[in-house]
């Protein structure tokens, strides 16, 4: 049977086990996939020994999405437009990359919460992956302005250079760039435990503030932006749901029904 898996550290408590599952049990296909630790040292090698044990396909997370990038003998545009790879898809010998990260989070906007991006004023924060994601595809989805602030301003800056309709901000300045339709967060300062200092002023009347992180790791974020007077908060369990299903019909061919899928998740606690 063709071996599915997710590769991160930590990796004990991805939820996309469960996910995937589901979807097969959805739609009457058997699905073998687990859940891998592996760190940057040794993830050549596991995912080398996963592929000669049955791997057909594997999902990468936190911190394995530039490797896994880097270990693909080919790739999708929009792939390797971000640099980062969340789906690798076996091809004979080879691994070929994508990423469904930009495609989940717009899925989800615009299905789960009602917003669609075109014409919005947009707030990320973060450079790292998950934001060039995220800024490549709300860029195609065609947002009045991007303005992506980062802790670290260079990389808000190369960031905003790949984009039009986009500029950089620093971190120290978040109280002068006016107020946005959506605030995302696409840093890791919830992993770290890191807090937010949101002023009012960001969010626009009726703003979503959405963090790209779901469980613990979102809520610092939530909180702040709650506090700060935005009018709806989510976290990204629904992007993680949409991913997961853009990556499952590139593996066996059909894309399963999420709503079912994510609403388990919520009445299970997640
Ligand atoms: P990922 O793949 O999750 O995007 P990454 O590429 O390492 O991971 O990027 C992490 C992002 O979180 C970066 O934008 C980083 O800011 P810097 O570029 O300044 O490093 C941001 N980040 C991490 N910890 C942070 C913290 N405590 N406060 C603010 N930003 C933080």
């Amino acid at each position: 049977m063709p071996r599915y898996a997710v590769f991160g550290q930590p990796i004990a408590h991805s939820l996309s086990p469960r996910i995937h599952a589901a979807f097969g049990e959805q739609l009457g296909i058997a699905v073998d996939y687990r859940a891998i630790e592996s760190g940057r040292e040794t993830f050549a090698q596991a995912l080398e020994a996963f592929a000669q044990d049955g791997g057909r396909g594997a999902n990468v997370t936190l911190p394995l999405k530039e490797d896994a990038a880097a270990l693909c003998a080919s790739s999708s545009d929009r792939a390797r437009r971000c640099g980062s790879v969340n789906t690798l898809v076996r091809d004979g010998t080879r691994w070929h990359g994508d990423s469904t990260d930009g495609a989940g989070l717009l899925g989800d906007l615009r299905m789960r919460h009602a917003f669609d991006p075109a014409g919005r004023r947009v707030l990320l924060l973060g450079a790292g992956g998950a934001a060039r994601a995220a800024a490549f595809a709300l860029a195609d989805a065609g947002v009045r302005e991007l303005v992506v602030a980062n802790r670290t301003r260079e990389r808000a800056e190369a960031l905003a250079a790949r984009l039009s309709a986009a500029r950089a901000t620093a971190w120290a300045e978040l109280d002068r760039i006016g107020a946005f339709d959506l605030v995302a967060n696409a840093t890791a300062a919830g992993h770290a435990g890191a807090g937010f200092d949101l002023p009012r002023s960001l969010f626009a009347p009726g703003a979503l503030a959405y963090d790209l992180s779901y469980g613990a790791a979102a809520q610092p974020f939530l909180a702040a932006a709650c506090g700060a007077g935005a009018a709806r908060v989510v976290d990204g369990l629904g992007m993680l749901v949409e991913q997961a299903a853009e990556s499952f019909a590139l593996w066996h061919g059909r894309r399963p029904e999420t709503a079912p899928v994510h609403a388990a998740l919520r009445a299970h606690g997640a």
